[in-house]
């Protein structure tokens, strides 16, 4: 990356962009939104497109959702330069205020994956939502890893041609496990197993690396991602980035990947599940004694969150805790060797 950011450097001036003033002009296109390309970006060349492109900014959607730094870092161009490409690009298409409808009309889009439980199936109206973040927390072995694994099924069960990506963090991802379940809910696994693409992640960077390179799964080999699994979202973070000191750094890191995250989940209507662990809070005296890894960053960028904790005689109990739409609530169920269960006594 950095050798390509600095050849990039070189030829810059080439398409300085800063002394072509009719950037900030309204778009003189009479394409269709979707045709639209970089070139259509008033001051935006052959050379500065190729650059972007290079990157992954291959239509004006990606660069109005872009933040000038990503552009600055892609393209070389000065961030002056990048706001007013971003600026165009929301300009021409239109991405200023909405109608309620048209939000609406947006949702309706929006498909569940169930979980099997019709208790937590009910809890999450239908399921866990495509163009939304979901994160379950909670202490090891509260099933965080088996609903990654549960789901990746559930979406194939559900919609037959699509592809779920699982990013492993800790190394738990079992294709046996996978086998057992897609036979529980009478699926070829061979099949199954063939829709589910995983990636290794050896660290943060790594972990960052590989969410950016999702949509291009979606553009270069048309796939239809409708599930993203990030199995741990935090643990590389926690691992790398010890004491006190570093924790701004870390944060400021862990923003920058939810903010990835929300982005691949809105511009590819992907579901995207992360787990988290939780850590013993020594000040806490009344209540639960524990909290999320990073805190209020990846909290606020979770449409949805879900604490996950064992209950009484092997079961698990799942309680929603932030979403936009739902009460908070509660539900109990089972991890079994075919899916999850229904349980008749709660907590
Ligand atoms: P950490 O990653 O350690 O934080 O935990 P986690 O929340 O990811 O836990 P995980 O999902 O790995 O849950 C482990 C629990 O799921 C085990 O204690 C079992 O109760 C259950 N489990 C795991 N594998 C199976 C299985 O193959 N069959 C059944 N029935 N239960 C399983
Ligand atoms: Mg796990």
């Amino acid at each position: 990356m950095d050798a390509q950011v600095s050849l990039i450097n070189e030829d810059i001036v080439l398409e300085s962009m800063e002394e072509q003033p009719e950037v900030q002009e309204a778009p003189k296109s009479k394409k269709k939104k979707a045709d639209l390309t970089l070139e259509d970006l008033p001051g935006v060349g052959a050379a500065i497109a190729e650059k972007l492109r290079g990157c992954g900014f291959d239509n004006p959607i990606s660069i109005a959702v872009a933040t000038p730094g990503e552009l600055v870092n892609a393209s070389g161009i000065s961030e002056v330069v990048a706001r007013k490409m971003i600026n165009s690009a929301r300009d021409m298409l239109e991405m200023g205020f909405e109608s309620g409808n048209d939000v609406l009309k947006r949702r309706e889009k929006v498909i569940k994956i169930p979980t099997g439980s019709k208790a937590f199936d009910a809890m999450m109206i239908g399921g866990f939502e495509t163009g939304a973040i979901t994160e379950c927390f909670g202490e090891f072995g509260s099933g965080k890893t088996q609903l990654g694994h549960i789901l990746a099924v559930n979406t194939i069960k559900t919609y037959p041609k699509s592809t779920v990506v699982y990013v492993d963090t800790e190394n738990t991802f079992r294709p046996e496990r996978i086998v057992q379940l897609a036979e529980g809910v009478g699926l070829d696994p061979v099949k199954v197993l063939k829709q589910i693409r995983v990636a290794k992640a050896y660290n943060s960077d790594h972990q960052m690396l590989l969410v950016e390179k999702i949509p291009e799964l979606v553009k270069t080999d048309g796939l239809d991602i409708k599930l993203v699994v990030i199995d741990s979202l935090t643990a590389h973070f926690r691992a790398e980035f010890i004491g006190r000191g570093t924790l701004a750094d870390r944060q400021q890191k862990l923003n920058k990947h939810m903010h990835a995250l929300s982005k691949l989940a809105d511009m590819n209507n992907v579901c995207v599940y992360v787990t988290n662990q939780v850590m013993a809070k020594p000040d806490q005296f009344f209540g639960d004694p524990t909290v999320s890894i990073g805190g209020h960053i990846v909290g606020h960028a979770s449409t949805f969150r879900i604490y996950l904790r064992k209950g009484k005689k092997g079961t698990r109990v799942a309680k929603l805790i932030d979403a936009p739409n739902i009460a908070d609530s509660e539900c109990a169920f089972a991890v079994e060797q075919g899916g999850l269960k229904d349980v008749k006594t709660e907590k």
